[in-house]
């Protein structure tokens, strides 16, 4: 997982771009401590309870993402994009579901390779693509007025 990567292309002064990325690096962090959960039975009923947690905080993260996009990217890219934000927040139910009928390390191992493969695919690639529109945008806005 290239997370460095997004420090490096998203060399912004906008706050809330920064912003932004410092939620994609939230978003791995809560996948890390769900998989070190998988090592320890005792506290395995804390997956619940992180995977709620990141559900929360994803779903705060795409409204704040969408609005910043629609400020400055054609509308049907910003549609586009937040069809790929409801393909996540399925994942994320289904993990949920996943480890509420059955709760194993297996189970969290499963749900945290889903989850990795998923959030590096949108963040790492879709997110880091619509980012780097958004920033052009915003220079070319600034230089026109
Ligand atoms: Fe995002
Ligand atoms: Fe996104």
């Amino acid at each position: 997982m290239k997370q460095d990567s997004l420090d490096e292309v998203l060399q912004s002064n906008d706050l809330d771009v920064m912003h932004l990325n410092d939620d994609h690096k939230d978003i791995f962090n809560y996948i890390n401590r769900l998989q070190k959960i998988a090592e320890q039975p005792n506290d395995f009923e804390y997956a619940i309870i992180i995977l709620e947690r990141l559900t929360s905080f994803f779903v705060e993260h795409v409204i704040k993402e969408e609005l910043l996009l629609q400020k400055y990217l054609p509308a049907q890219l910003v549609r586009d994009h937040a069809l790929l934000h409801q393909d996540e927040l399925a994942q994320l139910d289904n993990s949920l579901a996943l480890l509420k009928k059955q709760l194993t390390s297996d189970t969290i191992h499963t749900v945290v390779e889903r989850l990795k493969r998923e959030f590096t695919y949108h963040i790492c690639r879709s997110d880091r693509k619509i980012m780097l529109e958004l920033i052009k945008h915003q220079k070319s806005k600034k230089h026109y007025h």
